[in-house]
Parts: structure tokens; C-alpha cells; sequence
């Protein structure tokens, strides 16, 4: 096995990722060193990339416990290279079945954010262990209980505390502070762990333990999901009883992932396979490809190119337009119609390309109706929504045979709710306040993302496949709440429009926006950020009207987006690689068995 670590030693897992280039063995990338171990572990023992997901997912709960895990949900992409096939296995935290529109404003108004964020109300019905339950019995090779001894040892025997674990520990916003089961495993005796420490969680070793001996059941059933329930009545004394979660043991017992057909789209000849609803990760990236297609993007002798005043400028008003879309007309189309051809219809997408200027910036864009290129017929609009927490993790794998996985996975907020289930060790999300926090006017539609009994609050999610001429390329994705759509959009230019390989497109600075009317957000302030975006190419948006970039002359681009790890297959050769992100501990381990 031999491993490229890329946290401390960033230029040196730049030319081991592409000495890498030659394997044509498995590969599993993921942010954190002793998760990616988990997934190498199984690769090594003869399991297929399946397997070496399930035992990453569950190693990340351990080492990366305030990012994601079994009282989370996520979204996993499998590529079967036997059949060709691309599935999506929906694991998103759904909605209890008393959960009514007005959830966080009970009275007509919203709950405060930060008090309803960390009480019980905020909890979705997990659904990680089931959705990676379903993907080990449909395609994996291993049983849950192997895939879960990696998590085990690390829960039972510890693990040293890595930079991000205990900066966000120190910078938790309180949640690691509220709860008492919670500070006494990442503040013992009040003081916050530090880089370089041993944890022990023992709690969550005899929990992981529990499931390895009674399956999915032992969580969703019994004393466990009596534990969970219990947990979730807790409310913030500001808010009393309407901060009290709604959860049953029905819901528990009641919950299923969904097998979904992935969202495919083309550009330049490439073809995605993305995530559909309840995400709006695939539909936003798609729509942003959609318009930015009808420009040169690569081409620098036109005036753009990576960082190109011009390209940047395309980026950030197609950003604006999709997320304007988004806000209004997605969330899970279990529940509600989402348009989603009229979206992508390249003649809608060619009316909203056109209100871009190459001049200025765009006033404020709204969103547009998509519905005449579709078979949806009304409109809404968009509720009220909370900034989205910049955490949530993502890992790809693909092993020998060619068989892929590509899975970002949640608790929502870093810390998630910040209550740990007494007894067992493990967070539960607040993944609900993914749902709009005031109900949409519009009522006879009740609003795309509006909360009701059953449904999945909508996702910025986005795990993506590449493909060429029918052949696996490349597998990626993002943590970073909304951003997270934006992350995997800067990858994907970078990859096909500047021709970059996936570690170059993974190190290269990032840009950002959530809202039609947000302020650009973007990267370059450090060394490993490659090339950066010029104080040249800044100053040019700030004379086209873009906010967020501070004073002309300065650098403002100083902020961190997202954690990209990918894996890759060259296509003539097939020779596999990975790449991962210095943002975290971004970690490839390329495996012989
Ligand atoms: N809670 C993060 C997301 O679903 O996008």
C-alpha cells in the first residue's frame, strides 16, 4: 500500500499524486488520513470500493465526528463498471411525520437561528447507517460488521486529534459547549482538545459495536432509538417547548433511503452524472454549465482563461442566476413538482445566459420560470432560508475492478445540533434547518422547500461523476454548505475548460457565490492556492460592481472554500489516480493488494 498524505507536505503530494498515475490499482481519497486508511483497509482485503466506502463513512464518525456520521444522512454515488450503470443512494434526513410547514415559526415568525439550530426541533430522522447499509447488501461484498471494525478501533483504542478537529473544537460557535455529553468527549474537564491529543470515545465504540452485532436494527429499534428520541426533546431554555423535537420511534423505525437515477448532464462534450433532488447540487451545476457553455471559457487568446477577468465575471452572474432558481423551484420532488427539464432546457438557460453583461454587474437577478419548458404549472416562491454551515465531509473511491464511489455526507452545521444521543457518543444533525425557516408565500404550492411530514430538506450536496465517450473519468465532490455547488463548479471548469489535471484543479483558488444578490467570496491568500487570482483580475470586478472583495489594490481573496478529494482514471491508459485537498487532511491511499 503505499500512501500520499497531503496536509503537511502539499508539493510533495503534488508529484506523489501524479506518480500515482501509473496505478491501475484501487484508490480511495478522503480527508482524513486514518478514514482513508479504514477504505484502504478494505480494498487491501479483497472488498470492492462499496465496502471501502462503508468503512470510511464510518471511520469519518470517529475522526471527523463534527462534520459526519450515523446521526447524519448524505448522498452516495456508485458507478457499477460491470454494468455501466450509475445509481444514487439517498440517505437524507427526513422530516418526522408531525413536522408541519410553520416547523421553526410557529407564531409567524422564525425561531431564533442559533437557539433553534442546537435544539431538538432541528433534528432530522438520520439516515447514514441505512443508506450505507442498503448500498453494503445491494452492491458490496463485505458485511456491516467488517466494514465497521476500522471505526471500532478507532473509537475503542483512539486516534490523535489532527489541526481541523481541534480548531474547530476552539472555534465551535458553543455547540461543543451546550450539551454535557458533548464537552466532557471534546472539552475534558473544560478544556478544548488539542492538536496532538488522544481521544478515546468509548461510548461510540460500544454503539458501533451494538450495530456490527445487530445490524441497522439495534440503531433504528430498541434502546438506541429510545436514546435518540429522549435526545431530541431538548430545547434551549430560550425557546422552551417550540424548540422541542418532534422525532417518534415510528420515525426511527419508519425510515428508508431511496435508490435514485442520477442526474445526467453534457458539456463540451463531457457528460455528468450528478445528484438530483432532494439536492439541488446536480440541477444548480447543470443550469451554471448550461449558460457558461456558450463562452470561450479556455480560451485565453479571447480574454479568458483561468482567473481572466472575464471568466471570473461569467462565473459569478451564472452563479447569481442558478442560485436564484434554486432558492425557488427546488427541493424534494418527492413532495413537490421540481421542473427540472424546464431548468436545463438549453432555450430557458439561453434566456437567462442573456441577462448576463459583459460590462457590469447584473441588478439583483430573480428567479425565472422554467415551467413553459416543463410539464409543471405554477410558480412559487422562495421562503425564507438560513446561511448554510461551510461543513460536511467528502471521500472518493473507486477499486480494482473499476467500481466507484463518490459520497458527501453530513450532520448540516459543524457539531451538527452540538446534542450527543447519553450513552452512545455520536452527534445527531440539524439537518432540518436545511428547510425554508419562514413557509414560502406562495401556499398553494406550500413552497418547494417548505418542512412537511416525510420530506428531506433540500441539499446543496453535489458527489459528481465525469465521464468520456462513455468511459469513467473522474469522481469528486465537496464539503461547504451551499458552496459546496460552487466547489465543484470551479473543479469542473478547471478540469475541462482550462485543462488542468484533477490535483491542479483541486489547488487552484476558488470563487463563490450563494446568492443572486450575494457578495463574491474567493480564495488565493495562500501559497497552495495556485495560480491565484490576481489583485489585477480583483480590481477588474470591483469596477464591474462585485461586493465582497474589499478595497481596490488589496487582496480579498482570503477566503477557504470546501475540501475537494477525488479520484481519477486516465482514460487511454486507464491508469488510476487520486488527488486530495490541503484544505483538510486531505489524504490518497493507492492500494496493491
Ligand atoms: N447540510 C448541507 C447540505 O445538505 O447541503
Amino acid at each position: 500500500m503505499s500512501v500520499c498524505h497531503c496536509a503537511r507536505a502539499f508539493v510533495l503530494c503534488l508529484f506523489s499524486a501524479s506518480a500515482l498515475a501509473a496505478s491501475p490499482d484501487g484508490v480511495v481519497a478522503v480527508s482524513h488520513p486514518a478514514a482513508a486508511a479504514a477504505g484502504a483497509r478494505m480494498l487491501a482485503q479483497g472488498g470492492n470500493a462499496i465496502d471501502a466506502a462503508a468503512a470510511v463513512q464510518f471511520a469519518l464518525n470517529v475522526v471527523e465526528p463534527q462534520s459526519s456520521g450515523i446521526g447524519g444522512g448524505g448522498f452516495m454515488l456508485v458507478y457499477l463498471a460491470k454494468t455501466g450503470k450509475t445509481v444514487v443512494v439517498d440517505s437524507r434526513e427526513r422530516a418526522p411525520a408531525n413536522a408541519r410547514a410553520d416547523l421553526f415559526a410557529p407564531d409567524g415568525l422564525p425561531l431564533p437561528f442559533a437557539q433553534a439550530s442546537t435544539s431538538g426541533i432541528a433534528i432530522g430522522v438520520p439516515g447514514t447507517l441505512r443508506g450505507v447499509d442498503l448500498a453494503l447488501r445491494r452492491w458490496g461484498t463485505k458485511p456491516l460488521s467488517a466494514t465497521l471494525a476500522p471505526a471500532i478501533e478507532l473509537a475503542g483504542h483512539g486516534f490523535r486529534v489532527n489541526r481541523f478537529l481541534a480548531e474547530d473544537i476552539v472555534n465551535d460557535g458553543g455547540r461543543t459547549q451546550l450539551q454535557p455529553e458533548t464537552a466532557a468527549i471534546f472539552r475534558p474537564g473544560g478544556v478544548p482538545l488539542a492538536e496532538g491529543d488522544w481521544l478515546v470515545q468509548a461510548d461510540l465504540a460500544r454503539t458501533l459495536k451494538r450495530i456490527a452485532a445487530g445490524g441497522p436494527d439495534a440503531f433504528y429499534r430498541g434502546p438506541l432509538a429510545r436514546a435518540i428520541v429522549q435526545a431530541q426533546q431538548r430545547t434551549r431554555s430560550e425557546l422552551g417547548e417550540a424548540g422541542r423535537g418532534q422525532m417518534t420511534l415510528a420515525d426511527l423505525a419508519r425510515y428508508r433511503p431511496t435508490v435514485r437515477e442520477p442526474l445526467i448532464g453534457h458539456y463540451r462534450g463531457w457528460t455528468l452524472a450528478g445528484m438530483p433532488p432532494p439536492s439541488s447540487g446536480g440541477l444548480t451545476i447543470l443550469q451554471m454549465l448550461g449558460m457558461l457553455e456558450r463562452f470561450p471559457l479556455g480560451d485565453p487568446a479571447q480574454g479568458y482563461g483561468f482567473g481572466s477577468p472575464k471568466t471570473l465575471h461569467l462565473m459569478i452572474e451564472a452563479m447569481r442566476l442558478a442560485f436564484a432558481d434554486r432558492a425557488v423551484w427546488i427541493g424534494d420532488d418527492d413532495f413537490v413538482p421540481v421542473p427540472r427539464k424546464g431548468l436545463l432546457n438549453p432555450a430557458y438557460l439561453a434566456t437567462r445566459a442573456a441577462l448576463i453583461q459583459p460590462e457590469r454587474r447584473m441588478e439583483t437577478p430573480l428567479a425565472s420560470d422554467p415551467t413553459p419548458w416543463d410539464t409543471v404549472g405554477s410558480s412559487s416562491k422562495p421562503g425564507l432560508t438560513r446561511a448554510e454551515s461551510p461543513h460536511t465531509t467528502h471521500f472518493s473511491i473507486v477499486d480494482r475492478w473499476g467500481n466507484v464511489v463518490s459520497y458527501t455526507s453530513t450532520i448540516e452545521a459543524t457539531w451538527g445540533s452540538g446534542i450527543t444521543v447519553p450513552g452512545y457518543g455520536f452527534l445527531l444533525n440539524n439537518e432540518l434547518t436545511d428547510f425554508n425557516f419562514l413557509p414560502a408565500a406562495d401556499t398553494a404550492r406550500g413552497g418547494a422547500n417548505d418542512p412537511a411530514p416525510g420530506k428531506r430538506p433540500r441539499s446543496s450536496m453535489a458527489p459528481m461523476l465525469l465521464f468520456k465517450d462513455g468511459r469513467f473519468v473522474a469522481a469528486y465532490g465537496s464539503p461547504g454548505g451551499a458552496t459546496i455547488i460552487n466547489s465543484v463548479l470551479n473543479v469542473t471548469l478547471n478540469l475541462i475548460d482550462h485543462g488542468m489535471t484533477m490535483q491542479q484543479a483541486i489547488a487552484a483558488p476558488r470563487l463563490s457565490v450563494t446568492h443572486a444578490a450575494g457578495k463574491v467570496s474567493c480564495e488565493g491568500g495562500k501559497d497552495h492556492m495556485r495560480p491565484e487570482i490576481s489583485i489585477a483580475s480583483q480590481d477588474a470586478l470591483r469596477k464591474l460592481g462585485h461586493a465582497g472583495l474589499g478595497a481596490l489594490g488589496a487582496n480579498g481573496c482570503n477566503d477557504t472554500i470546501g475540501s475537494v478529494q477525488a479520484v481519477a482514471t486516465e482514460p487511454a491508459s486507464g491508469a488510476r489516480s487520486g488527488a486530495a485537498d490541503v484544505r483538510r487532511e486531505g489524504t490518497v491511499i493507492r492500494v496493491n493488494p
